[in-house]
């Protein structure tokens, strides 16, 4: 799948939260209100055990599904680990790859992501890579050499067929569930840098279309200001996604901030 940016695009990860029938719950009031945002790219990214009962729920709507992990092999003796063709298989199409967490809490280093990534695509799975750096390096001044390293390191080895088919979500981990968000400013440095790192590596076209997502304690109050922003192209949302009021009020609030700076 080709990227484009023409819209906003909003993805819920619901991390480590939720049982099956909360999930369906969740689900069936977002599909309510989904087309009334047919505006915008709308993505879940449920825990692996609810991925099929919510696929069953969004079916036939725009909303569509994501895992929040993936492994790089396509099947074998890998006890708790699940597959590219078993993700496709319950009907995602979206795997988040590299999130703060899994750096830091289960060992992923530039090199699993790298390898998750090209795994991913092999399968037809759009990967969404994480990236971002801890409040220590930001106050070192060395927010944008992590970001940089993280981006070559993570794309090494991808063709320009294959970076048009990613998403990369910029998480300050500073800014990850702790009601701190980088202010648009902020965001805006880095997404910038991150649009013209691309333009270096895979030209212009690559990078005009590429979808840049700021992650990091967005709510309804601050997303009009963060996708004001022009190289913020929409949102990776944990907390403020697990209910459905407050996504469809983020997913409006992006709507309406994408329209009035095109
Ligand atoms: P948060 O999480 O919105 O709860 O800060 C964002 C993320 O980790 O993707």
């Amino acid at each position: 799948m080709t990227i484009s940016n023409e819209k906003p695009f909003l993805a819920g990860n619901w991390k480590m939260h939720k049982t099956i029938p909360e999930a369906v719950e969740m689900v069936k009031a977002l599909k309510e209100e989904s087309p009334q945002l047919t505006d915008a790219e709308l993505v879940v990214i449920p825990p692996y055990t609810m991925l099929s009962e919510v696929k069953k729920v969004i079916e036939g709507s725009t909303i569509q599904l994501g895992a929040q992990n993936i492994f790089w092999e396509e099947k074998g003796a890998f006890t708790g680990e699940v597959s590219p063709p078993m993700l496709k298989d319950a009907g995602c199409q979206y795997v988040t790859i590299g999130h703060s967490e899994r750096r830091q809490y289960f060992g992923e280093t530039n090199e699993t992501v790298n390898k998750k990534i090209k795994a991913a695509l092999a399968h037809e799975l759009t990967p969404i890579m994480c990236i971002g750096e801890s409040l220590e390096e930001r106050e070192k001044g060395n927010t944008m050499d992590k970001v940089g390293t993280q981006i070559n390191s993570g794309l090494e080895g991808l063709g320009k067929d294959e970076i048009r088919r990613i998403v990369i979500a910029y998480e300050p981990i500073w800014a990850i569930g702790t009601g701190v968000t980088a202010t648009p400013p902020q965001a805006e440095e880095v997404h910038s840098f991150i649009r013209k790192k691309l333009t270096e590596k895979y030209g212009n076209e690559i990078a005009s279309y590429a979808i840049i997502l700021y992650g990091g304690s967005v709510k309804p109050a601050n997303t009009y200001s963060i996708l004001k922003e022009n190289n913020i192209n929409g949102a990776l949302v944990g907390g403020a996604s697990l209910e459905a009021d407050s996504f469809i009020q983020i997913t409006k609030e992006a709507i309406k901030a994408y329209k009035e700076k095109k």
